[in-house]
């Protein structure tokens, strides 16, 4: 098995008696913030071991190596920070060392921070280091203006999990998900990321890693996404239409991924890896515009950072694909690495585009999108329309 990102699988859930003290009586005592749901979920995936090496909010050491030099201060990679706001009022009431209560948006208890620092922080500098521009119109961008002015940080514990509706069945930590690989003897697993629908390009190059190893762990991110994404729960019914009548039930597993999408491309794409290595697999797919939005980045730059890296410090192989599309005249997928023809041959459609036909009823082709798959996807958004 694979080891975790740093080495050790973080376990942060306080259970049975220790959690019921907080949950019981500690409650009222504490000085508590109240966390939006991007925050919940991070705790989750701290406390889970999903962002190991991490064990609570980052400090500012750690927050100005990731921002400068793509690492922890002790030299591990790690791409995005991981980090807790609150206005400077709300932080002048919390004090140093103590075990801040962290709440759900529903008030109820669910973490525990132990405050070691508060440090306020500049978002043009974060905005432009992680983002790669300032743009207020990037949806990351925004995120970070929006933002409150400090920083806490320290080691944080879950002591309650949030409710995982409608994904229960599909929700899995790294230990689970480890064991799950264990049991079906797997040595090679491909992670496949995803905040999409899968189409024909998603399953070819699935497929075409599944031709070199054991088993593929489609994992797409069900946490916070930007407005006009396809919502999640029209999503995975669209993964289990797919899985069922063309996958090979065998060697596939699906898994929910309940992170917030940051849309921050390649240091994403960077961040995505070392997640899906920490939930044991060995492999990764990064292919065209990985965790991009709009035209902030270029179409292989999620491929390009991993060169600031030794295979070694991100310890997952990173295959990397082209774009993919349906050539017309090969009668069959491939990239520019597999067809010779012009790309008037080509069968390509933006995502804008096929949501828009979606919403109007109209079918992409066959060749683009699976029917059974698409018509998931319309009755899932038709019933979601006002
Ligand atoms: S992402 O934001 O989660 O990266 P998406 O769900 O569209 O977006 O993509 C999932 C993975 O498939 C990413 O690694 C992305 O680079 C890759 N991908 C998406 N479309 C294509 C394509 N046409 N050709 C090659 N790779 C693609």
């Amino acid at each position: 098995m694979i080891a975790p990102h740093g080495g050790e699988l973080i376990q942060q859930i306080l259970v049975n008696q220790h959690a019921n003290e907080y949950l019981t009586k500690g409650s009222s005592k504490l000085s508590s913030v109240v966390l939006n749901t991007w925050s919940l979920s991070d705790i989750e995936l701290i406390a889970s071991g999903a962002f190991s090496p991490l064990t609570g909010f980052m400090n500012l050491a750690d927050y100005q190596n990731v921002l400068q030099r793509m690492r922890l201060a002790d030299g591990t990679v790690w791409t995005i920070p991981i980090t807790l706001d609150v206005t400077n009022e709300e932080a002048a009431k919390l004090e140093i060392g103590s075990e801040i209560g962290l709440k759900g948006p529903d008030g109820n208890l669910y973490g525990i921070l132990l405050l070691e620092e508060k440090f306020t922080y500049d978002k043009q500098q974060e905005a432009q280091h992680i983002y790669g521009t300032t743009d207020i119109n990037h949806p990351g961008v925004q995120k970070v203006f929006n933002k409150g002015e400090t920083y806490l940080a320290g080691p944080t514990f879950m002591i309650k999990r949030p409710s995982h509706s409608p994904f229960d069945t599909y929700f899995k930590d790294p230990a689970e998900i480890r064991n799950a690989i264990k049991e079906r003897g797997w040595q090679t697993i491909v992670g496949f990321q995803t905040r999409n629908p899968i189409h024909r390009a998603h399953e070819y190059i699935q497929k075409v890693a599944l031709e070199m190893v054991d088993g593929l762990l489609i994992h797409p991110l069900v946490g916070e996404t930007k407005k006009d994404d396809i919502p999640a729960d029209i999503r995975m019914k669209s993964y289990q239409t797919l899985i069922n009548q063309y996958y090979p039930k065998d060697r596939v597993m699906l898994s929910v991924y309940p992170a917030a999408m940051r849309y921050a491309g390649p240091r994403e794409a960077v961040f995505h890896a070392i997640v899906r290595k920490n939930y044991g697999c060995t492999h990764f797919i990064v292919g065209r515009d990985h965790a991009g939005v709009g035209n902030y980045y270029g179409t292989y730059d999620a491929q390009k950072i991993f060169d600031n890296f030794s295979k070694e410090e991100i310890g997952i192989n990173i295959l990397k694909f082209e774009h993919s599309f349906y050539c017309t005249i090969c009668e069959s997928m491939g990239t520019t690495k597999t067809c010779p023809h012009e790309k008037e041959a080509h069968l390509i459609l933006s995502g804008t585009k096929v949501r828009q036909m979606l919403r109007n009823g109209e079918y992409p082709p066959k060749e683009f999108s699976r029917p059974e798959v698409v018509k998931v996807l319309m009755e899932g958004l038709n019933q979601n329309e006002p």
